[in-house]
């Protein structure tokens, strides 16, 4: 086998030329790495010079450069947020004290299952839109694609880092799981619910990038936290890649819900059926995807009450969000929560201790910022004059996970009988009549400055560059 250099071709500060117990396992790793990319990665790209932002330093006015690559030889940089020697954990019960450097003994299990379980999601979001290049309404769109790709890549990067640098035998193992386990596998899935779903189609991309990598941005703040100082710069870090996946989310629905509005206004309709024959996607479909993608996202921040919430938080591994702007006792003992549950068919609340409930003091925050975004996109639809608004469906509504789990709710929060539901989830989830008409619309457009007629140009390009700027050369 030929020897890399690590350090040239990993962008890195964490001295990885230094350290060779680490050198050797990443010299072990990579090529399954590169394997795995070839096998379940972005279906027909290898030749593909994709127009990719690379993370090159932590520096926030220059972290990162723009240019042509193949994005198998995408330089996967390693990168911690600067370091400060005196950091003290800020919540739990070891507040007060430094920051770990290292793994305690006693924490170890749990840590490693976390780093485990947010490394887990990063491939496997990669398998989840390996075809969707197939399929892309432009170039622009198809570039955002690879670059939300890649970025994944490197987040596994930084997950198997960590393994590696802190885990030893165990670490090495977890990081060979990483590439073995696959999205919607019957044998071997992804660990977590959402991440074994499909994502069919470009709708469903925009869904999964505005809710699920905002999840993502929630457990990554969540552990940007963490006492164990290497998970903390780690995260942080990675969030700056995150807020742009929420955007390709947030603008890619806005841009669908524009050429939407304009059809409907060309047309002077609001009937589903000609607003599709016109070749554009109904608000009512629209309004089924995020529901899915909503209720699929909030599952994931796990059972509502928790006791793996309450150790992680108290033992420091994992606080919440933004939690160095709470102005509570960051310890929580003897506090309360408000969660649901269904009582002789009523949703009540209930309070229970804090600590227990941290996996939904999470869940609201998300969904705080959720709806923040859908407002957004009502904002493009009150523009246009269409008087239709999208709304986020109760947090109840299609659950898998927790107190609510199958319980039959309307997206307003009504509980229903299984009659109902099941004479109207038709209204409320997509269907797969919208999942083929969504399909059908799916052509590949990839000369530069073309769109699909079902989405609308944005407003600019990626890095000043041009709309219709070449951000993917075939050859
Ligand atoms: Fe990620
Ligand atoms: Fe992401």
């Amino acid at each position: 086998m030929s020897t890399i250099n690590y350090s040239e071709k990993i962008p890195n500060n964490v001295n990885l030329g230094e350290d060779r117990t680490l050198q050797r396992a990443l010299e072990g790793w990579q090529p399954n790495f590169v394997n795995w990319w070839d096998d379940v990665g972005p279906d027909g790209s290898t030749a593909y010079e994709v127009y990719l932002r690379t993370a090159v330093s932590v520096d926030p006015q220059g972290w990162a450069q723009f240019g042509h690559v193949k994005m198998r030889d995408y330089r996967w940089g390693i990168f911690l947020n600067p370091g400060d020697a005196n950091r003290e954990i800020h919540f739990g019960d070891h507040k007060g004290e430094r920051a770990w450097q290292d793994v305690p003994g006693e924490h170890r299990a749990n840590l490693r299952r976390i780093i485990v379980t947010q490394g887990d999601t990063e491939p496997a979001s990669v398998e989840q839109q390996r075809h969707l290049g197939l399929t892309a309404p432009s170039m622009y769109d198809l570039r955002n694609l690879y670059q939300i790709n890649v970025e994944e890549g490197r987040h596994l990067w930084a997950m198997v880092y960590l393994l590696h640098k802190h885990f030893g035998r165990d670490g090495r193992e977890e990081a060979e799981a990483l590439l073995q386990r696959q999205s919607g596998d019957q044998d071997n899935p992804r660990i977590l619910g959402a991440f074994n779903e499909k994502t069919p189609d470009w709708l469903a991309f925009f869904m999964f990038t505005y809710f699920t990598d905002r999840d993502g941005k929630f457990q990554l703040s969540a552990l940007a936290e963490s006492a164990f100082d290497p998970l903390a710069r780690t995260t942080k870090f990675m969030l700056t890649e995150e807020a742009h996946h929420m955007f390709v989310g947030e603008s890619g629905v806005s841009r669908v819900l524009q050429r939407t509005a304009q059809v409907m206004n060309e047309q002077k309709t609001d009937d589903p059926q000609k607003v599709r024959a016109a070749g554009a996607i109904d608000l009512g479909t629209i309004q089924r995807y995020l529901n899915f993608h909503y209720s699929v996202t909030i599952d994931l921040f796990g059972a509502d009450q928790s006791s793996n919430a309450a150790t992680f938080y108290s033992s420091g591994l994992k606080g919440r969000y933004e939690e160095g702007k709470r102005t509570d006792d960051h310890v929580l003992k003897g506090q309360t929560y408000k969660v649901l549950e269904v009582v002789d068919g009523q949703l009540l609340e209930k309070e229970v201790p804090m600590l227990n409930a941290l996996n939904e003091v999470l869940r609201d925050d998300f969904i705080k910022d959720s709806v923040a975004g859908v407002q957004r996109w009502n904002k493009v639809l009150e523009k246009a004059g269409v008087p239709t608004r999208l709304v986020v469906p109760h947090k109840a509504f299609n659950r898998q996970i927790g107190a609510l789990a199958g319980i039959k709710m309307s997206p307003e929060g009504r509980v229903v009988n299984e009659q109902e539901w099941t004479a109207r989830k038709n209204e409320w989830l997509p269907t797969p009549e919208d999942f083929a008409f969504v399909a059908s619309l799916m052509g590949r457009v990839v000369d530069p400055g073309k769109f699909a007629g079902w989405i609308a140009p944005p407003v600019m390009g990626i890095n000043r560059q041009p709309v219709d700027f070449e951000y993917v050369r075939f050859g």
